[in-house]
This record gives structure tokens, sequence and C-alpha cells, in this order.
């Protein structure tokens, strides 16, 4: 672990336009920095850096981040990897926490496993294209099935002698280490002798994002019944098969320029197209994929394209991922190779083009492809095509972020189509099925969840014009807001004694209401350090390790209002900018959120009144209702005057 003191070390260093500016080319644009975004194509510049506030943001494409995100986005560095970076670019030692023994010892098995595995990759290679058998067994077999000399040396493929144990010898005389390489896979123990676990056969190096190798695919050559067609590297400290994507890292930047990826079975598939010039393409290994997998594509992109060949046991095992694929807000699309031919022998055989065009043009959503087979299957039975309805109604159920609202209903209307029923009655099962999960995962976060959150928060979108969920944004807004005034001004005075940060805590906001718990968190951490004598600033949370909540702060602190340099000399002095009223933005944005719990005790209360009640109880309720309807006008009143925007 980085020490404390050296990572604030850093984070005091990093000056984000020679950062970014090393790999974008930037011109100063006012107060702000502007280039082509390297993360879309693009030919008139909409990438922006702020060195004031220290951050970037793409107005094309929206990414945005600080100088440690826009590293691990753009170098795919993990946040330790990014901070070594920077160490090493402005020279600040690292001073290191004292690891546990646990971690130090696996630490150190990883690293001679990868040690290891470097040293078999370069063996293996060095057979392939300069031994005999090399050549005419491994090489010719390769050549044959059309892999370029460049693309072979690329993917760095090898191959395994048919000797018992001559990479065994070669690596004991190496002075390796017989136990790690028994962890590899590389080796087996036989008789108490060293085996080679891969005779004779082609060796798959698999790569991680950072392009070292973890482990190996080991392929048959000569077909035989007996033995299976691939050998892998067992699980151990660096090999771990849920989160494996083969290929990723030759394809990481192809997948951010063409905001897709691509996904196949196989190693020959992958290295097939990367050859024919379709780079953005990863390989599953031909299980169902898991939710690791599902988030390593998302750091790239939102969009998934599932290619399998038309009868392939691997497009069940890619359904199953499906409904997770949902949940991580990914669109899936599904394409399926004709007749016998799988991506590789595809592509070789109608060419780059071709398959290009076909993938266009039979892309198929991965919801829709799901519900026309289960359609076809259930036939006239009409027992069968209910649960089919339920099916889907579950499926689209889990597409629930806010920001997907619009696919969503997209879905709705298309699937009831299909399903030929009522689109009224799809909506109704599918927030059947939100509440569901909702309610469930509310008991499992905190038993005592006050009955507010629970109604209030359930985006029903059973009508376009639904109170509750337009509420939900325009809540969020002010939740936001309020954060932003934290931040922005928490320092500032607010009258003689206190700051801005000591009213708005001093204010009776019910932090219950908050509905997302990041800002809440940003909120809690602010008051503690604030306590503490720290005196906190976006910065603080800026460069968190969480990447959530370094881009909620970003998104928060979004070059608000920038007035352009001949603006302010033009004007300075007669506008008011966002600074000068910033006491009105502070007050009216609490006002708002006292607003709203207001208007969430009415709608309760009013709930409450419609039950059967004594005549006691009604009559309390009454007044309560005249007390919040009167602390309501209130409000809106002081709205109306603090308003200035
Ligand atoms: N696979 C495996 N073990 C097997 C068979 C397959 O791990 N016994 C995995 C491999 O990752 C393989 C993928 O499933 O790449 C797809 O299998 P398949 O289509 O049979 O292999 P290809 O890589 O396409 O090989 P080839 O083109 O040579 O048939
Ligand atoms: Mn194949």
């Amino acid at each position: 672990m980085i020490s404390q003191q050296t990572i604030q070390q850093i984070l005091s260093r990093i000056d984000i336009t020679e950062i970014v500016g090393g790999f974008v080319k930037l011109k100063k644009r006012g107060t702000n920095y502007l280039g082509l975004c390297p993360f879309h194509n693009e030919k008139t510049p909409s990438f922006t850096v702020s060195p004031v506030k220290e951050i970037y943001k793409c107005f094309g494409c929206g990414r945005s981040g600080n100088a440690i995100s826009f590293l691990m986005e753009h170098e795919k560095y993990s946040y330790v990897e990014a901070l070594r970076w920077l160490a090493n670019k402005y020279n600040v030692e690292i001073e290191e926490t004292e690891t546990s023994p646990e971690v130090k010892a696996q630490q150190q098995v990883a690293d001679s496993l990868y040690i290891i595995n470097a040293y078999a990759q370069k063996y293996f290679s060095e057979i392939l294209f300069n031994n005999e058998e090399g050549q005419d067994i491994g090489l010719s077999y390769l050549k044959q099935r059309g892999f370029r000399e460049d693309t072979i040396k690329k993917f760095q493929l090898g191959y395994c002698l048919e000797d018992r144990n001559a990479f065994s010898q070669a690596a004991l005389n190496a002075q390796y280490n017989l136990d790690y390489l028994q962890k590899s896979g590389l080796v087996v123990v036989r008789d108490e002798r060293p085996l080679d676990n891969y005779r004779g056969r082609i060796i798959f190096p698999v790569h991680n994002q950072t392009g070292k190798i973890i482990g190996f695919g080991a392929r048959i050559i000569k077909s035989n019944d007996r033995a299976p067609k691939y050998i892998n590297t067992p699980e151990n400290e660096i090999y771990v098969k849920s989160k494996i994507l083969y290929g990723s890292y030759f394809a990481r930047q192809a997948i951010d320029k063409n905001d897709e990826c691509l996904l196949v079975e196989g190693y020959t598939d992958v290295i097939s197209l990367h050859q024919s010039g379709i780079e953005n393409v990863v390989a599953s290994g031909g299980t169902s994929l898991t939710t690791d997998q599902l988030r390593l594509i998302k750091k790239y992109t939102d969009n998934l394209t599932i290619i399998y060949d038309g009868d392939s046991a691997g497009i069940k095992a890619a359904l199953r991922g499906l409904d997770m694929a949902l949940e991580e807000s990914l669109n899936v699309k599904l394409v399926l190779i004709p007749g016998n031919e799988d991506p590789d022998s595809y592509v070789n055989k109608v060419g780059a083009n071709a398959f290009r065009e076909f993938i266009a043009n039979n892309k198929k959503d991965f919801i829709l492809f799901q519900l026309e087979v289960s359609l076809q299957n259930a036939g006239n039975d009409s027992n069968k095509k209910a649960s089919v309805v339920n099916q889907v109604a579950e499926t689209i159920a889990k597409i629930n972020k806010a920001e997907d609202f619009t696919k969503q209903q997209d879905y709705i209307r298309k699937c009831s189509e299909l399903l030929q029923i009522e689109e009224q009655g799809l909506h109704a099962l599918v927030n059947k099925f939100i509440r569901e999960r909702i309610s469930k995962q509310e008991n499992k976060v905190s038993e005592n969840e006050t009955a507010i959150t629970d109604e209030t928060f359930i985006p029903s979108p059973a009508d376009e014009n639904d109170q509750s969920f337009n509420l939900l944004f325009k809540d969020e807004l002010h939740e936001r807001a309020m954060v932003r005034s934290l931040l922005e001004f928490g320092l500032k005075s607010w009258d003689e004694q206190n700051s801005v940060a000591d009213y708005i805590f001093s204010e009776s906001i019910d932090y219950d209401m908050i509905d997302n718990k990041k800002l809440l968190e940003i909120m809690d951490r602010y008051k503690t350090w604030y306590s503490e004598g720290i005196e906190p600033t976006a910065k603080n949370f800026l460069y968190d390790e969480d990447q959530q909540m370094s881009s909620l702060v970003v998104s928060i602190m979004d070059f608000p209002y920038e007035l352009s340099l001949n603006w302010k000399e033009h004007f300075e002095g007669k506008i008011n900018t966002r600074e000068d009223l910033y006491k009105e933005e502070v007050a009216s944005t609490l006002n708002y959120l006292k607003l709203r719990k207001i208007k969430r005790l009415i709608d309760l209360n009013q709930k409450d009144l419609e039950k059967q009640h004594s005549q006691e109880e009604q009559i309390m309720l009454m007044q309560t209702h005249q007390h919040l309807k009167k602390m309501e006008k209130e409000l809106l009143h002081n709205l109306g005057t603090v308003i200035v925007k």
C-alpha cells in the first residue's frame, strides 16, 4: 500500500494540463484548455481541461474526470498504477505502508508467476520460430490456418515440443522453482518426475490489462479423442478465470474508439478478426459472462455485441449472462454467424469488409432476440406464453438506472407489440418486479428504512408524465446543488461567526431523505473532516480512490457558468457572478430541500387521511395537514424572493 503521505505529495504536484497534454494536444482558451477528445473520434475540439478545477470534460462524448482518472481511462491503469506513474514523473519517492505478511507472501507468489510466464512465453515462441519441430508442426499449422507472422508475433504465440520434459528441464536449469512451475500449470509432476503439461500444443499466452502474461491456453494440433482440445492454466494467484477476457489488452484502444466491444468465443476468433483489422474484439472462452468481465467491458464502452456461431452451446452460456449485463447498463446485441462457420472461419472466407457489413446488418437486440426464441418455443400454449410475459418483464425490470429510463420505455413498447399484449399491462408488470427488487434490496440494506424513501424512491414510469419519476430527477438536482454549495462555498463566511458549512450542517435537513447515498457520504466525510479542523474542498473528493465518488464530484463541479475573460473584463462590476450570490444560492438550495421534505410529509399525511380513522385521529391529521401547508406556503414565499437564477 502506498502511504497517505506519498499520495498527498503526488496530488500536490499534479498539473492536469501537463498530464493530459502529454497525450492530447491542447490549446489555451480563456481559463481552460481545449483539444480533440482522445476518447471518441471528432474533428472539432470539444475536450476541455480546467486547470483551476483540475478536471477535464468532453462536451462531445461526456467523459470527464481528473488527472488520475484520465490515466486510468486513457492508459487503462489501475488507481495504484496511475499513482506510481505520477510518482515516477514527479520524482516522488514512494513510501509503502507495512503490508501484512499474508499479502506480502501472495504478492511474492504473483511476482514469481509473472516472471515464469514471461520466461515460458519467450521459450515457446523461440521454439515455434527456430526449432525444427516447432517450425514443421507448430508454425506450419498456424500458417496453414492463415495466421500471418506479424500476427503470431503480436499475440506472442508459441509451441511446446512433444518431448516429455524439454521445457521443464530448461526452466529448472534456468533456476526456476519447481513449486512455482507447477502452480503456473506449465509443469506437472508424474511419478515424482516433472512433465511438460502442454506437450505438442500451440501456446496462446493470455495477457492482463497491462499486457503481462497471466496464463496460457494450449491447443492440441493433431486431433485426438482422448485429449482435450485446450488445456488452460489452473486458477492461481494471477490467473482468475472469472476476470479474464482474452484479447482485452490488444483490443482496449479499438474498443474505446469504436465505442463497441465485440465478444467471440475463442482465441482463434480474436486473432483472426484482429488480423483482418477488426481489433475491438475479446473472447470469453465459451463460458457464461461474469460480472467482473462485464465491468471490464463497461470500463471501455456501453455497447456489447456478442458474435457466436448459430448452433454454438456458447449462445446459451452467453444468454445466462444477459441479466447481469442489463444491470451493468450495457446495451447488448447479438449476431449469429451463418452456416457452420465461426467468426474465425467466416472472416477468412468473406474478408473484413463483408464481415463488418454482416455484423452491422444482422445485429439483433438481445432482449428482443430472447423474446422471439421463447415465443417460438411457447407456440400456442397459453400457460407457456404467460410465463414468457413474466420472464420478459423481469428482464426489462433489470434496466433500472435513471439514465436508462428511455431504454426501458422502448423495450416495453417493442415487447408488448411482439407479445401482442397491452403496453399498460406490461408496464404494470415491470413496475411490480422493480418494486419487489427494491424492497428486497432495502430490506437487505437496513431494516428500518423510512416509509418515505420506500414510497418515493421507486421510479414508477407507468405514465410518461408520472409525478414521482420527475420528482426523482428534480430531487437529485437539489441534493447535488446542496453538496455543490458545500464543496464550493463551505469555507466562506455565512455570518460573523459561522461558515457556510456551519450553516448547512446546522439547518435541519433530514439526511435520511437524501436519495443518492454517495452524496450523503460526501456530506458525512466533509462533516467529519471539518470537525477535525481540516478544511475540505472538492479536491479532497476529486482524487478519491472510489471512482464513483470522484466522478460524482466531477459532475457536480462541472464547469458551471464559466465567464469568458472578455466577458468578465467588459462587465466587471456590473453583473453578479455566482461567487457574489453564493449566500442566496445556499439559502435557496436548502429551502428547496426543506420544501421537498414538507411535500413528502404532506403526501404521507394525505395517504393516511384516506384510510379509516377515529374522529380524533381524523382531526389531528387535518391539523397536521394545515400546519404543513402553512410551512410549505412560507417556504415557497421565501424561495420566491430568494431565487435569483
Ligand atoms: N475451450 C476450452 N477448452 C476446451 C475447448 C474450448 O477452454 N476443451 C475454450 C477456449 O478458450 C476456446 C474457446 O473455448 O478458444 C472456444 O472453443 P472452440 O471454438 O472449440 O475453439 P477455437 O478457439 O475456436 O479453436 P479452433 O478455431 O482451432 O477450433
Ligand atoms: Mn474456431
